[in-house]
């Protein structure tokens, strides 16, 4: 009788897409998986193991260190929270050793910080990980995590067949719905079809989930950044245009302040991951994270240009000798004129900044009122300049300098 009900519900609701009214602006948090991976060794490294203690650390420094009054707000766990089976009742466990309390305790240290909660689970056989994977318990998953007060749920693709995913990744997502808890929903669905020569249907994913992976993961090396910035400057026409308030491009998180990047390399993974309106979720120890990481994540001004409501994703504009140029549509606009946030980044190893030189007009700011623009990493403020007016940046080798050029109404 109960299968029945849940048939027609999500018969009813299939005309539908997954309408969850979330992620209006790209979700912004902390995940674990990029600094902290697998460690489930708690005995001999209990301070870095995927443990509750290590999500309620970072909660607590999330709200004591800044990161939550800057707009982060998910505490997200990725893999290997897991028991390595279900409870005898087909039911999720988390590690009995890591997280003592339970998975529902754990979200409500988070909630009561004021954060929200965000788990993770595979559409597959097993994570990729290897711990237990969904398929076969869709429903009582998706209600396990409602009755867990789950914020916000990542959906991965290992072990599972990368045809069935339009079927599965879109039924999941109307199971979380009709539990009538809001969650996020975060699908890997694109990427593992990409892998298997499938072209993904990103209207179905666009209407089904509220942000998704295209690409490889990252790793903590520049050389990772570059190739997804590559990846999403030269497929820039087919993935773009997908992204809008509610569902976004994800292109994986942010390793600002850990081994890989220098200084001038995390600027630049900012700025970029800003004008692509990507989540913002760190993947870092906030324990010992260095003051001028600290600095660049919380960089209200370009933290704005990421959660600008209009919710377009930006271009690569200009692209050559190691230069490029990357533009995104920002509010206010002034009739059809978009205001701008303008990235110039240097991809040249030659030792000295490079110099760029070019007018506004050349950049599309073509209203005759002018933009007042300013630096959003120096604070400068250059005032108003007019779409002819040429402007001169420096830019460090690997790295950024960004302007907003905020259109101007006339007197
Ligand atoms: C995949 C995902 C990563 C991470 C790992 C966990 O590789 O793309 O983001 O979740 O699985 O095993």
């Amino acid at each position: 009788m109960l299968a029945a009900l849940w048939i027609l519900i999500l018969i009813s609701t299939s005309c539908y897409g997954l309408d969850n009214g979330l992620a209006k602006t790209p979700p912004m948090g902390w995940l674990s998986w990029e600094r902290f991976r697998c460690n489930t060794d708690c005995v001999n490294d209990p301070e870095n193991c995927i443990s509750e203690k290590l999500f309620q650390t970072m909660t607590d420094l999330v709200v004591a260190d800044g990161y939550a009054s800057a707009g982060y707000e998910f505490i997200n766990i990725d893999d290997c929270w897991l028991e390595k089976h279900r409870s005898h009742d087909g039911k999720l466990l988390a590690d009995r050793q890591r997280f003592p309390n339970g998975i529902k305790a754990l979200s409500d240290y988070i909630h009561s910080r004021g954060l929200k909660f965000g788990i993770y689970e595979d559409y597959g056989n097993f994570t990729c990980a290897g711990y237990p994977g969904i398929i076969g318990y869709e429903q009582e998953d998706a209600f396990q995590f409602a009755e867990w007060n789950v914020d916000y749920v990542k959906l991965d693709g290992c072990y599972s067949l990368p045809l069935e995913m339009d079927l599965g990744y879109s039924t999941f997502g109307k199971l979380l719905n009709s539990t009538g808890k809001p969650m996020v929903y975060s699908c890997s669905w694109p990427v593992y079809q990409i892998y298997a020569g499938i072209q993904p249907n990103f209207s179905a994913v666009k209407t089904y989930c509220n942000l998704w992976r295209n690409y490889d993961d990252i790793q903590d090396s520049w050389t990772s950044v570059e190739n997804i910035i590559d990846y999403y400057g030269n497929n820039q026409d087919l993935i773009a245009p997908n992204a809008g308030p509610g569902h976004w491009n994800d292109p994986d998180m942010l390793i600002i302040g850990n081994f890989g990047l220098s200084y001038e390399q995390a600027k630049t993974q900012f700025a970029i991951w800003s004008i692509l309106a990507a989540p913002l979720l760190m993947s870092v120890d906030l324990r010992t994270i260095r003051p001028q990481f600290k600095r660049i994540l919380q960089n209200r001004k370009i933290i704005a240009v990421d959660q600008d409501p209009l919710g377009i994703q930006g271009r690569r504009i200009y692209k050559h000798k190691g230069i490029e140029i990357w533009s995104k549509p920002i509010g206010p606009l002034y009739e059809n004129f978009y205001s701008y946030a303008i990235a110039f980044i240097n991809r040249r190893s030659d030792g000295t900044p490079s110099d760029i030189s070019v007018t506004l007009k050349e950049l599309g700011l073509i209203n005759f009122n002018g933009y007042r623009v300013e630096d959003l990493y120096e604070n400068v403020d250059y005032g108003v300049l007019y779409p002819n007016t040429k402007i001169k940046v420096k830019v460090n080798p690997s790295g950024v300098v960004m302007l907003k050029g905020e259109v101007q109404f006339p007197n």
